[in-house]
């Protein structure tokens, strides 16, 4: 697939994706969130890929929110179809089995908040921006910001921005727990790989069922939930790695993992 509005690059078991449309300050068009899937796809299946970095082309923004210009074109049966499909692709980004990170260098209002919060760890630059400014268009969120911001930030949080539109700053998503961390611009890349090679150098099975436990269990209830936890737990310990993990402790000495 030949792709327009996004890059990809593959260095050292990193796959990094970058979303390209900047004139329009990476606003998602129903292409590119096609091309994202795609990316993410690729990601998925390649065996070398540890793990992904997602960020915005250009200095000014992450991810502007979804196109205005395609937007204004729904209508209510296919706006339901466009929120589907763009729910569709960040599901498949948090449950991609490898982790996710959002570095994220600008703007990331509407869909853009989205697609951060549908990564599993987001890292900002000072200058970065955050929002779901859908209600100053007529419209909420429709890719999981009604869903996914009040998991991260509490209701009230949660419904004050989405209500408002108001867009706060890196510090102020970092006070409410919106990031995880706050860098200087030029840091941003180096400390999301810095976070990814760390956790890309534990047990790759436990990764991947961690993930799974907290995406999937915080959306079951508690008891559900924990059933869900031992249930992956009991798969870890029959893996390779737990053996390899337990035995190296109790050696003293560094694990290698291989992912089985
Ligand atoms: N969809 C389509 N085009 C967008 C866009 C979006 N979500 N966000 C920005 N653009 C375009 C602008 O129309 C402008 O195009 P132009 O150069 O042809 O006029 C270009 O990107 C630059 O944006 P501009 O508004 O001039 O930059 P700014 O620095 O003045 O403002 C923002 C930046 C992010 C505050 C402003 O662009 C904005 O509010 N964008 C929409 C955010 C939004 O509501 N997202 C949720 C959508 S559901």
């Amino acid at each position: 697939m030949k792709y327009e509005n996004v890059k990809y690059e593959v260095r050292d078991g990193i796959a990094y994706c970058t979303i390209s449309r900047p004139d329009v300050l990476n606003a998602l068009n129903v292409q590119t969130v096609l091309e994202i899937m795609a990316l993410f796809s690729r990601a998925k299946s390649e065996e070398e890929i540890g793990g992904v970095i997602l960020t915005g082309e250009g200095e000014k923004a992450f991810v502007a929110g979804a196109d205005i210009g395609e937007l204004s074109m729904q209508k209510s049966i296919s706006g339901k179809e466009f929120a589907v499909r763009g729910q569709q692709v960040l599901n498949f980004i948090e449950d991609l089995g490898k982790p996710v990170i959002a570095a994220v260098n600008g703007y990331a209002l509407g869909g853009g908040c989205e697609i951060a919060m549908a990564c599993h760890i987001r890292v900002a630059s000072e200058s970065a921006k955050f929002g779901q400014p859908e209600v100053n268009l007529g419209i909420i969120p429709g890719y999981g910001g009604t869903q996914r911001l009040p998991r991260l930030v509490g209701m009230g949080r949660a419904m004050e921005l989405i209500l408002t539109g108001e867009i706060i700053d890196a510090q102020e998503a970092y006070r409410i727990g919106l990031v995880n961390k706050v860098v200087p611009k030029k840091e941003l890349i180096p400390t999301s790989e810095e976070i990814l090679r760390k956790i890309m150098s534990k047990g790759p099975v436990a990764i991947k069922l961690a993930i799974e436990a907290v995406s999937h269990g915080t959306r079951m209830p508690l008891s559900e939930g924990l059933l869900l936890e031992a249930d992956l737990f009991g798969l870890t310990c029959g893996t390779e790695d737990m053996k390899e993990g337990t035995k190296a402790f109790l050696e003293k000495r560094k694990a290698h993992f291989k992912g089985k």
